[in-house]
């Protein structure tokens, strides 16, 4: 045992030792104190075959991060695994005023390139590997079930440890990489058995399929960071195939955005409740049952930060987190649909599709590309986050149907339905 009541196995205790040199050793104690914070007693070996790093942006005021990075070069250690990072954000195809590029180019992501270079030398995974859906396929960074991981983007930690089953805490920045720096994390919380069990019940019992955001937010909201184990929600899925992968991305990240789960059980669905079913409760559980009265509940109480409320959107942005392929897909497919039936040629709000830009090369291959490019929809892998966690932006009357955006940004909310709307006829009720 060290100081902080942290039993460690030889190897670590030598890393800690500084048998790695100073920089690992102040890493490893980094990561004790931090597991010693959260009641840890021992350190877990990483697993995943790549780690995902939330830091992606050169933010200007970041220059800490950027010498704590040449810190970690200079002395050669850096990540053991190679990783994937969170969506640039930055892309020239995204509209933006004369104004918003001078702020994004010379105040806020000023120091992207030099950023970057630094990410290819602690280990990124190739120059496509910027998104936060980096456990899609088309990514290549898929963890699998029981992988031990030290991530930190929560949307990727909530889909990671719920619907493949790997193990990982809400990790913050720079320990994610931390992590992978010394090959350990410390044990507890979503890593141990006892973490993972649920607190709360969950059941469904809406006439139709919630809306994955809606829903997600509504549970998030009511759970925070506990562990909800979801009954009801299976009937409306044949199988975790990639209709419900694509809905559990969605409606983890509002879990994990509206409150701050890190991982959730869905009956008859994801691995661990497959497997190990009602037996994932804990003595003591509490109910909570969702009704269409409760998400119409939870849609009118969002408050409506924008300055005018009638203003007409000048903007949408859809894929948040990034869109998976089967969304984009579909949406193109709803798009154009309605297009046609409202007599329009292209979308009447501005709107930009995000997705990886791995998912935007297959994409780029199917006949659904040209069609979405005719409907006037833009595509790219930025994160709109970061286009509009700025005072410009912000005062942008600025729609989508992502419940995390919505949280964090003064981005209003729609269902998607009410968005499809908007986006081809120009108004919610047209
Ligand atoms: Fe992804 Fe950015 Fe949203 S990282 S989840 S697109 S806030």
């Amino acid at each position: 045992m060290n100081k902080n009541q942290i039993s460690l196995t030889p190897e670590q205790q030598e890393i800690l030792d500084g048998k790695k040199g100073e920089v690992q050793a102040k890493v490893m104690q980094t990561l004790i104190t931090y597991g010693a914070l959260f009641g840890a007693k021992s350190m877990e070996k990483v697993t995943g075959t790549y780690n995902h790093l939330v830091t992606s942006f050169g933010l200007k005021a970041l220059t800490p991060v950027y010498d704590l990075m040449d810190t970690l070069i200079n002395a050669g250690a850096v990540s053991g695994q190679k990783f994937s990072a969170d969506p640039r954000p930055l892309d020239k195809n995204v509209p933006s005023s004369f104004l918003q590029n001078i702020v994004f180019k010379h105040f806020m992501y000023s120091q992207q390139e030099n950023y970057e270079k630094q990410l290819q030398k602690l280990g990124l995974m190739d120059e496509d590997a910027f998104t936060c859906t980096c456990y899609l396929p088309e990514v290549g960074n898929v963890p699998k079930m029981g992988d031990v991981l030290s991530w930190s983007e929560s949307s990727a930690v909530v889909y990671a440890n719920s619907v493949l089953g790997a193990r990982c805490n809400r990790n913050s920045g720079i320990i994610d990489l931390m992590g992978s720096v010394v090959g350990y994390v410390p044990k507890f919380g979503l890593l141990t058995d006892e973490g993972r069990k649920a607190t709360w019940k969950i059941e469904v019992r809406t006439s139709e399929k919630p809306e994955a955001q809606l829903l997600g937010s509504c549970i998030g909201m009511k759970v925070m960071e506990d562990v909800p184990y979801i009954t009801g929600l299976n009937r409306f899925f044949d199988s975790l195939n990639d209709d419900a992968k694509s809905y559990l991305k969605d409606f983890g990240a509002a879990t994990a955005s509206n409150g701050a789960v890190g991982l959730y059980h869905v009956e008859g669905l994801t691995p661990e409740a497959v497997t190990y079913g009602e037996s994932l409760l804990k003595k003591g559980y509490r109910t909570f049952v969702i009704t269409d009265e409760t998400l119409r509940q939870t849609y009118e109480n969002y408050p409506i930060v924008w300055k005018n409320k009638d203003a007409k959107p000048k903007l949408c942005f859809m894929g948040c987190p990034h869109m998976t392929l089967h969304q984009l897909v579909d949406w193109t497919h709803r798009v154009d649909k309605a297009l046609k039936e409202a007599g329009n040629r292209q979308v009447c709000i501005p709107t930009v599709f995000t997705a990886s830009p791995s998912v935007i090369k297959a994409f780029r291959q199917l006949p659904e590309s040209s069609m979405l490019e005719s409907t006037g929809v833009v595509l790219s892998y930025i994160c709109p986050l970061m286009y509009m966690n700025n005072p410009l932006s912000g005062k942008m009357p600025v729609i989508t149907s992502s419940n995390k955006l919505r949280t964090y940004t003064t981005s209003r909310y729609y269902t998607d339905d009410e968005i499809l709307m908007q986006i081809t006829r120009g108004g919610k009720d047209a």
